[in-house]
């Protein structure tokens, strides 16, 4: 969750790394700092607070550097405070680091047995005490920091200066991302692909075991125990995801414009499969033998990429036949499954680094059973895991809630669905070609269902006072309940239940009261009868009801609000339906005067569990 950039090269590493970090802001930070080298010794600056706050303890001019290192933290060992911020340092090394030291306990107080001073409350300033240590046993740097690592319990990324190198930044992963920007004469490692876009368009994503060095004339990655030349499995890569891809252009928030990219991104993620969607099967790496032999899909996710996976399992389902389990992946990787040769696990995770989720990725693995897994970040710890990868082509997705990234996965799931479906014999052309078709149409969907942007801003404002919601839904549409009632939680933290409408008798009607607002998903399908007496019985108890759907005029007289959404497949409605329940929670939260992009506890990516 924390955020890590470094810099070598010909320009002035500071203005740079600053730039970097606060591409970085937006997974949440509560403070931040930088080091370089000023040709006496490490120099370092650190703030609790934001960026700004480290820009004005900077010295003006900022200081002349070719090689710099920049950290954001969030806070796990110790407050956030100026002695707990990064980079740590002891003699002659500064540390920055991403992650969590499991036994940082007995390290230090073996440190502390030995006179070392601590000077913070984190796990990471054993690392730099280690390597000092090392060096001062007179052990060279990279041996030095390999036998360091070797002592270290955890997960980890890490970015180290030394004196004894000058000009040199070393760089080292074990479960966390790191990723090499090459650009013109300059060289970067960083947490997320994000901080560097601006400066570097080919990548390499350093994988666990490696140590790369860069200097203001190149880069090398070793292997970091035997230090011989690694061989690069992974070819440097090109990430297509243009800059201005990671900036608001003039949107209040990135979370507004993330949800107007939808047309776009949906467009642009099956752009490529659309003709063909078998050659998504193709390109994702799974074998034929694979696909026809598939008999149970498990799909683990958290979030909203678990309510992604939850209208997979009905695509999927419908289309291909296979019998599919969704799972919350911090549940599954502690459940005992039932697997067997034609078992695929398929992961799904925008950022690629969810803990649980590669956890339960790693469980499947260590049972032998194949996986997949959708990712919207090339390079991803996931996706380099995996058996197999697809992608969505959502490009970066900055705000803390998922909008686009969800809207994308939905676009892949659909197409896998179908791919599977053809390749297996399960489901006609003609179908095929009828969802294909409505499928191209989503964009232009989307983009209808986003004028409504201006109605429920106003529906918003007469909601302010609302501290609970309920949301319903069935079949399909019941994960999107539970997708608006999440974004209600996490950006305008008010209450929000989701229930599928036919479990409201069992308990949760008890809820309603006078003007609780319940948000019921209406859609003109098989269920619609079933969702209308849902509404009536909600409005007869005090409930105010505000129902979407894409047949106003079918609605009962109970529905005090009335969202019009297009209509479109039945199976698809969940692509429309989704952008009101975004945009409510949107405007509530700047109605309420909540920091949308950033919500309160919140990071972007769960690197740990
Ligand atoms: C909700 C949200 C989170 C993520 C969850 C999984 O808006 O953003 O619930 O969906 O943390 O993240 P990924 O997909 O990166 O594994």
């Amino acid at each position: 969750m924390s955020g890590i950039v470094g810099y070598a090269g010909s320009k002035d590493a500071l203005p740079v790394v600053i730039g970097s970090l606060k591409r970085l802001e937006y997974r949440g930070y509560d403070s931040a700092g930088i080091a370089y080298q000023n040709g006496k010794g490490i120099e370092i600056f650190r703030t609790r607070g934001k960026i700004a706050d480290l820009q004005d303890a900077l010295p003006s001019p900022l200081p002349e550097a070719r090689v710099g290192l920049g950290h954001t933290r969030w806070a796990t060992h110790g407050i956030p405070s100026e002695r707990n911020s990064h980079p740590h340092r002891s003699a002659g090394v500064a540390v920055v680091h991403n992650g969590i030291i499991a036994n940082y306990r007995k390290l230090k107080s073996e440190l502390m047995s030995e006179g070392i001073t601590f000077s913070s409350d984190t796990d990471t300033e054993v690392i730099p005490h280690m390597i000092s240590r090392n060096l001062g046993l007179g052990l060279p740097l990279k041996k030095a920091i390999s036998e360091t690592v070797s002592r270290l319990r955890g997960t980890f990324a890490l970015v180290i200066l030394s004196e004894t190198h000058p000009h040199t930044l070393f760089a080292l992963r074990r479960d966390r991302p790191l990723v090499l920007g090459i650009g013109t004469d300059e060289y970067f490692i960083a947490s997320d692909v994000c901080a560097i876009l601006p400066h570097a368009r080919e990548f390499v994503f350093l994988e666990d075991g490696q140590i790369c060095t860069l200097t203001v004339n190149g880069f090398e990655i070793e292997h970091l125990e035997t230090q011989g030349p690694a061989p690069v499995k992974r070819q440097s890569v090109t990430v297509d995801w243009a800059p201005a891809a990671a900036e608001r252009e003039g949107y209040d928030h990135f979370m507004l414009k993330e949800i107007h990219d939808q047309p776009r991104t949906v467009a642009d993620t099956f752009d490529e499969w659309i003709k063909n969607p078998q050659s998504l099967l193709d390109e994702s790496g799974l074998s034929p033998n694979m696909t026809l032999g598939l008999r149970r899909l498990q799909m683990v996710a958290c979030g909203s990429s678990y309510h992604a996976a939850l209208i997979g399992r009905f695509l999927i389902e419908r289309f291909a036949r296979v019998s599919v389990d969704v799972d919350i992946a911090s549940e599954y990787r502690y459940r005992d499954p039932i697997v067997d040769n034609g078992t695929l696990l398929l992961s799904i995770s925008q950022s690629g680094e969810t803990a649980d989720t590669l956890a339960a990725q790693r469980a499947a693995k260590k049972r032998k059973i194949k996986t997949l897994t959708l990712s919207n970040v090339v390079g991803s710890t996931s996706s380099l895991e995996a058996d197999a990868v697809l992608y969505t082509r959502a490009g970066p997705e900055i705000g803390v809630a998922s909008t686009k990234t969800f809207t994308a996965q939905l676009t892949v799931l659909t197409l896998f669905a179908l791919a599977l479906g053809i390749r297996r014999g399960t489901l006609s052309l003609k179908e095929a070609n009828t969802v294909k078709s409505r499928l191209m149409e989503i964009p232009e969907a989307i983009r209808a269902a986003l004028q409504k942007d201006a109605e429920i801003r106003e529906l918003a404002a007469t909601l302010l006072q609302s501290r609970g919601f309920l949301c319903l839904g069935r079949g399909i549409n019941y994960p999107i309940a539970l997708e608006g009632a999440l974004k209600l939680k996490e950006i305008s933290y008010v209450h929000a239940e989701a229930y599928p409408a036919g479990e409201m008798k069992h308990g949760p009607i008890a809820l309603v009261e006078n003007g609780l607002p319940i948000i019921v998903l209406a859609p003109r399908d098989d269920l619609f009868e079933k969702m209308a007496l849902s509404m009536e019985e909600a409005k007869a108890r005090g409930g105010r009801v505000v129902g979407i759907t894409d047949t106003v005029e079918a609605l009962p007289g109970s529905v005090h609000d009335a969202i019009a959404m297009p209509s479109t497949h039945h199976l698809l409605w969940p692509f429309v339906s989704v952008i009101p329940l975004q945009l409510l929670a949107y405007h509530i939260a700047v109605l309420r005067g909540c920091p949308v992009d950033q919500p309160r506890h919140l990071a972007k990516s769960i690197t740990d569990e």
